[in-house]
């Protein structure tokens, strides 16, 4: 199949998938298709980096070709209108209305990532004089998978509100207002790897973000491979193999909790080696204090450290194994990763457990993992280009012998889904201007 690629080089979306936006916005509004402006936010994974960049690390990050589109055209006045292809209803408001955090994660809906994003904006102080009628649309079965569709969500309506009002920031201005509304408006204590990769991302590259300074910095496939020419071609490609399970983050305890006991690890270490004046996060313990104090540290605590320092240093092995193209080694870093985050970070659950070990036997399958923050949602495994197929139709079966009744309620076309790396979100404007 002859795939088509924008400039950059990402095959998402394609003009059908814009079309259709553009088509539902101009019903909606009353204004022309040509006059549709659309945001395309690409879900991301992060190959390896699980779980350390609430603790101040250094995580790997990759977008893929799927994500989240949203088509709008700025009101007249300062009305949000919106629907959704996913959710039922309208949502509308004005970005004069005052937001405030969520107080109760289970009143968490769509239209909450909306109003977060205008609380964020408001946060910066914005005024925002202009509203937008908008028509979201995320990928089905893909929701709440761990790909980080809330964060592509919430980022899309930034970037959105942004653009109508002519407010110009910069990827890293963003990465920022989507913290608000993830930590301050939802009440999830995560870290900037959603963001960092959505917004930052290029096609053929993977990126380093250094959570703790906010410094991105980005590696092409194969560009230290001594004595080759570099294209940056990748040779490989990402299957995601879905649970059946979904979970909206915020809503759970698990994830916040984890969070919780790596600062208490943290604060345990720093008292220990005399630097208890340090914010407590992993980050800022020194690998030697943790091997000089970590029998200082009891059951989970110990357990979510060595988590830390242990994915620290394949985040590290990583750089080397993805510039030197060598998927073997990188998938080995994947596949341990995940077991980390199995026995020491302890977010899985059986099934999620059942589909990493599956992709583990598939054929082609250099290393796998789970995908975002692990408790429910799909597992993500980089796979020789030739064997891709053979692979998802290996996981497929074996998954279902398993967890028959969770695979029914999965779409078909949607149980094991064949990617490739992607782009940064953009705001795609009309041609004509
Ligand atoms: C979720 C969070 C991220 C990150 C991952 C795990 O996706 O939103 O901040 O912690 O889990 O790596």
């Amino acid at each position: 199949m002859v795939v088509s690629r924008d400039a950059r080089g990402s095959s998402w979306p394609s003009e059908v998938e814009l079309g259709a936006v553009r088509k539902k916005v101009a019903e909606m509004s009353g204004r022309e298709a040509r006059d549709v402006r659309v945001v395309a936010c690409p879900y991301r994974i992060c190959p390896l980096g699980a779980h350390i960049d609430h603790q101040g690390g250094v995580v790997t990050a990759m977008t893929i070709n799927y994500g989240v589109l949203l088509g709008f055209v700025p009101s007249d006045d300062a009305e949000v209108l919106l629907q959704s292809r996913q959710f039922q209803g309208v949502v509308r408001f004005s970005t004069r209305d005052l937001q405030c955090p969520i107080q109760n994660p289970e009143k968490i809906s769509w239209e909450s990532y909306a109003r977060g994003a205008l609380y964020a904006l408001q946060s910066e102080g914005y005024d925002l004089k202009k509203g937008i009628v908008g028509f979201i649309c995320g990928v089905e079965g893909l929701d709440s998978s761990g790909l980080s569709s809330s964060a592509a969500v919430g980022i899309a309506y930034l970037l959105a509100l942004e653009n109508a009002n002519n407010i110009s920031k910069t990827p890293l201005d963003n990465i920022n207002l989507d913290r608000l509304i993830e930590n301050k408006y939802l009440g999830l204590e995560n870290g900037i790897l959603d963001p960092s990769a959505i917004l930052l991302s290029q096609y053929g590259y993977l990126t380093f973000m250094d959570c703790k300074t906010v410094t991105p910095s980005y590696i092409y496939f194969s560009e230290l491979k001594k004595g080759q020419q570099t294209t940056g071609q990748v040779t490989f490609k990402i299957l995601l193999a879905f649970s059946g399970l979904q979970h909206n983050l915020p809503k759970k305890r698990g994830y916040n909790t984890r969070v919780s006991e790596c600062k208490e690890a943290a604060r345990a270490l720093l008292s220990a080696s005399g630097h208890g004046d340090l914010e407590p996060l992993l980050c800022n313990v020194d690998p030697s204090s943790f091997e000089a104090h970590k029998g200082k540290l009891e059951g989970n605590l110990a357990k979510r450290a060595e988590h830390y320092f242990s994915e620290t240093k394949r985040v590290a092995k990583g750089r080397d194994a993805w510039g030197n193209g060598n998927l073997v080694y990188l998938g080995q870093l994947i596949s341990a990763s995940g077991r980390s985050s199995i026995d020491k970070y302890e977010c899985g659950s059986k099934e999620m457990i059942q589909l990493y070990e599956i992709l583990l036997k598939a054929p082609g399958v250099f290393g796998a993992r789970f995908s975002g923050a692990g408790f429910r949602g799909c597992c993500l495994a980089i796979v020789d280009d030739s064997l891709a197929e053979e692979a998802a139709a290996f996981v497929r079966e074996e998954y279902e012998k398993v967890q028959p009744h969770l695979v029914s309620q999965i779409p078909p076309d949607k149980r094991v889904l064949i990617c490739e790396p992607g782009d940064s979100a953009r705001v795609i404007m009309p041609t004509y201007t």
